[in-house]
Formats: structure tokens, sequence, C-alpha cells
């Protein structure tokens, strides 16, 4: 099962898009990334591009996303007090910063693709990878996109509608979440080019709306300058006033938190490609999680110092009223603009990843053979160009793929994720979400990071480019296994409804994954703890 590990990852980006799905994580368009490449370890080498500061950006790209201008209600009327909640922004960059650099130990020592599928796989058996798998198809990937999908919705109804009007029906935000899950979708099944050609100009409006926000909150701080003239410092009598002192509302302020912060396990996409490793992967973590802890906490600090605390606490487009307070109708619309675009990227790469990763499932026979499938049935697909000839014209170099052709995607393992992503949106709102997908979310994390340590006691001869303090796995699993504790108090039914999921992935496992060993015969790893 190690071998088949190992077929999961090199499946799992199969097509010649690889760098442009990376660029559309946010990596530098010029890096190479090849993760089958990667897989041979030796060819690695004339694939080593990244320099610290292609590292540092694409890191920071792949967290900075809708949380930042989405959670802050959820963390302050969870959390209670503004005191309390900077305390909980700093706790979740804190745990991210910690998982960020366990999962960098991993990426050394088992230098596959695949992520955390592959790491449990290869410490625990192929039954955690396959659970981890099932999840992330079920839950972890879909979940994700109907949250940016819905934060997507509400900040173009912002938009449209301006900060100050009426609570508009939850309906209408749903709509435009779904409308622009569907557009994405249609893209990536198009062409993978399409989208990732954008890729940048999403990354750009992120970093603006952060910084914007900041930058102001800093100058209306220091000026007092407010466009409405609304006094807003009224609760700066006391920075702790009204803190909580329940621990469950506490957990379910940092899985808000952490939403912002995720994205950090990703940062294995860097791991291999670094010219200098040892020296620049380290650099990379503790440079760009401080950085995104120092620029969450003044994000905030700028949105306590222009808005009243019932603003903040009442909406989760907290930029467009943050905008409005200081520039009026057209600060709000920037913002707005600003924030829709960037999770419209973040959308799309979302959807670009969890195609591949539904893809991978088909093809290593997790899920029926026909989400692993390219195309729509045997059709040949549309070419624009061919491969070595000059390109036919702008549209091919919009859309086309180098050597495939439009529709040369995984379309149905799109449309398995896109059905369950509307579902979600359906279903669910931002908050439930939030803690659902946290729940699920870091019980695979925790479990992931605790092999971390099992490797460390079981192999602790294995090569290890970077090995982290041990304090960081053991600090991880202690804060993730309070949070999971916690959530089954503060959010039982959200709970109760990942592990439903968890344990319907148990016969899905007997079914798909043995039933297909003893027909080859092979003995699998079975339930043995340690192989
Ligand atoms: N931190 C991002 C945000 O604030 C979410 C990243 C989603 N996670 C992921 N692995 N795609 O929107």
């Amino acid at each position: 099962s190690v071998s088949s590990a190992f077929d999961f990852a090199s499946n799992l980006f199969p097509l010649s898009s690889t760098a442009a799905g990376y660029t559309a994580l946010g990596g530098p368009a010029h890096a190479t990334l090849d993760p089958s490449a990667a897989l041979a370890g030796a060819s690695l080498e004339k694939h080593k591009s990244l320099t610290f500061l292609n590292g540092l950006s694409l890191v920071v790209g792949l967290i900075i996303g809708s949380g930042i201008f989405s959670s802050p209600a959820q963390v302050n009327t969870n959390a209670g007090s503004p005191g309390a909640s900077l305390i909980v922004w700093a706790v979740a960059g804190i745990l991210a910063w910690t998982g960020a650099a366990s999962y960098a130990e991993l990426g050394g020592a088992i230098p596959l693709n695949g992520g955390a599928q592959v790491y449990l796989s290869k410490i625990f058996g192929e039954w955690a990878g396959f659970l981890f798998t099932w999840c992330a198809v079920c839950v972890l990937k879909p979940g994700s996109a109907a949250i940016i999908a819905i934060i997507f919705g509400e900040y173009v109804v912002r938009a449209v509608v301006g900060a100050e009007a009426q609570e508009v029906n939850t309906w209408i935000n749903k709509g435009v979440a779904l409308a622009g899950l569907i557009l994405v979708t249609l893209l990536n099944c198009v062409s993978t080019k399409l989208g990732t050609r954008s890729a940048n100009v999403f990354m750009f409006l992120k970093f603006a709306a952060l910084l914007g926000v900041t930058v102001i909150g800093i100058v209306v701080a220091a000026t007092g300058y407010s466009y409405t003239g609304k006094a807003s410092g009224d609760w700066k009598a006391g920075w702790f006033e009204g803190t909580s002192s329940d621990l469950s509302q506490w957990a379910v302020a940092l899985y808000a938190g952490l939403w912002a912060f995720d994205g950090w396990d990703n940062v294995n996409y860097v791991a291999g490609e670094f010219i200098n490793p040892t020296r620049d992967l380290p650099r990379v973590i503790h440079t760009s999680l401080p950085l995104v802890i120092i620029s969450y906490l003044a994000c905030n600090v700028a949105y306590f110092f222009v808005l009243p605390l019932a603003v903040i606490d009442s909406s989760n487009t907290v930029a467009v009223a943050f905008g409005q307070q200081v520039f009026g109708r057209i600060g709000s619309l920037l913002l707005a603009l600003a924030v829709s675009g960037s999770c419209f990227g973040a959308l799309n790469a979302t959807t670009f990843t969890s195609g591949r990763l539904v893809y991978a499932a088909g093809r290593e026979g997790y899920l029926p053979r026909v989400f692993g499938q390219i195309g729509v049935g045997s059709a040949t697909p549309l070419r624009l160009g061919s491969g070595t000839a000059p390109r036919a014209g702008k549209l091919a170099r919009l859309l086309g793929d180098d050597d495939a052709g439009l529709f040369f995607t995984p379309i149905y393992a799109m449309v398995l994720n896109a059905s369950l992503t509307g579902a979600y949106i359906l279903v669910g709102e931002f908050s439930t979400l939030l803690t659902f997908y946290g729940v699920a979310g870091y019980t695979f994390y925790f479990f992931t990071v605790l092999g971390l340590i099992v490797l460390r006691v079981k192999e602790p001869g294995l090569e290890r480019p970077y090995r982290t303090w041990i304090t960081t796995p053991i600090v991880f699993c202690c804060v993730s296994l309070f949070l999971l504790s916690r959530a089954v108090f503060a959010q039982p039914l959200q709970t109760l409804v990942v592990v439903a999921f968890v344990l319907a992935g148990v016969p899905v496992y007997f079914w798909r994954v043995k039933k297909k060993e003893r027909r080859r015969g092979e003995k699998g790893p079975g339930w043995r703890f340690w192989r």
C-alpha cells in the first residue's frame, strides 16, 4: 500500500497544467512544479527553482483569503470583547504556525505529493489515508469552497446594495454564491488556463484590500477622521469588558479565526522546490506565518478603531462597513469589489485542486471510475492549436492547454465537487459551516501531526531535511485536542455530522479498497497500527 499511496500521489496532478495549477494556488508564475518529478526523487534536481521570496509570497498568498474579511464577527461575538478577540486571533495564528512547521518536517521526511493522505497512509496504514481522502472529497474541499462562495456572494450583494442597506434576504446571497460556483466550475471544466491566467490579479486584489484596511485604520486612529462623523470609540473604556468565560465559546471563536489562517497545510507545496531547502524552508515558515499573524492583528485593530462594535459583531462583510465608515459609498464599493475578487480567485484555486483530488481518488479506485476520467466520454478534446505548432490566435492563447485542449479536464470530478459544494451552500450558513469545516479539518490535522511524533519514535534515523523543535507538534496536538473536545459541547450537531461522515468512510473503505486488494490477491496492510 506504500506503492498505492505512491500511485495516488502521482495521479494527483496528472495533467500538463501542473505549473498552472500551482500558479492558481498563488505561486509565482515562473516557478515550475512537477509533482510527478518530485515523486521520482532524483529528477527533482532540475526543478528546484524557488527562492526565499518566491516561497514567502506563495505561503502568504495561500493563506490570505476570505477569512480576515468575514470571520471577525464570529470571533468577536464568541470571545466577547475586543481584547479577547485579539487573543483568539493570535492563538489561531500560532496554532497555524506550529502546524505549518510540523507539516514541513513531514514533507521533508516523506517527500511525496498528496499531503496528509500520503503521510497518514505511510504512518498509520492505508485506511487512515483513505479516510482522509474520503473526508476531503465529501467535507473538506466542498466545505471550504462553500464558505468562500458564501462570502463571495455576500460581498457581491453588498457591492450592489451598499453597506447601509437593510439585511438582504439570505436566498439572494446564496443565489449569487451558487452563480459564482457554477461560473468557476464551468471555467475549470473548459480549460485550466483560463482561470489560472487571472490568478495574479486576484492575488493583487487581496493584498490591496488587506493593506488598505490596515493603513486606513492607522490613519483614522491617528487623526480621528471619519467620513460619516459617527463616533466609534465608545467601547474603548474596556478592552476586556464582556470577555466570555465559556470555553466552548472560545473554541467556536478559535474555529472562526483558524479559517482565516487555513491553507498553512499547503506549505508542503514549496518544501521540495527550494534551491536551498534546509536554509530557506524554515526561513519561509518562520517569516510568513508571523507576517500573516501581524497583519491580521493589525487589520482587526483597524476594524476596532474605525467601526462601532455592534457593526463588527453583526456583519459577515466587515470590510464593506469599514469602507463605508471611512470613505462612504465609494469606499464600500471599492472594498466590496476587492474582497469579492479575492474570494473569486480563492474559489477558483480551490476548484482546481479539488477537481484533481477527486480525480485522483477516482483513478485510485477510491471512488467510481468515472470520476477518474478526463473529458466527457471518449470524445477527443477540442483543440485550438496543436502542441507544437504556433498557437492558433488569441483565443487559443487564452483558453488552450499546451498539449491538451478544451474540455480536457476532469469534468466528472469537478461536477461531483460542485454538487457537494452547492448542497453545502444551500443547507449551511457561514457560521455553522466554519465550525463544521474546522472540526473535520482539525481532526485530520491532529492525527497527521500526531503522526510526526509517532514517526520520530518509530524511525528516528529517517532523514529529515527540516527538523522542527519537538515542542511544536506537541503544542499543536494539545491545542487541537482541546478544540476538538470543546466542539462536542459547543456545536454538537456539526460535530455529529462530521463524525457520521468519517464513519461512513469505513464501509466504503472495505467496499472500494479491501475488495480491490482481494481481487488482486494482495495482502493489504490490515489494521496494524504500524507497518
Ligand atoms: N485562509 C483562507 C481564507 O481565509 C481559506 C483557505 C481555504 N483552505 C484551503 N485549504 N483551501 O479564505
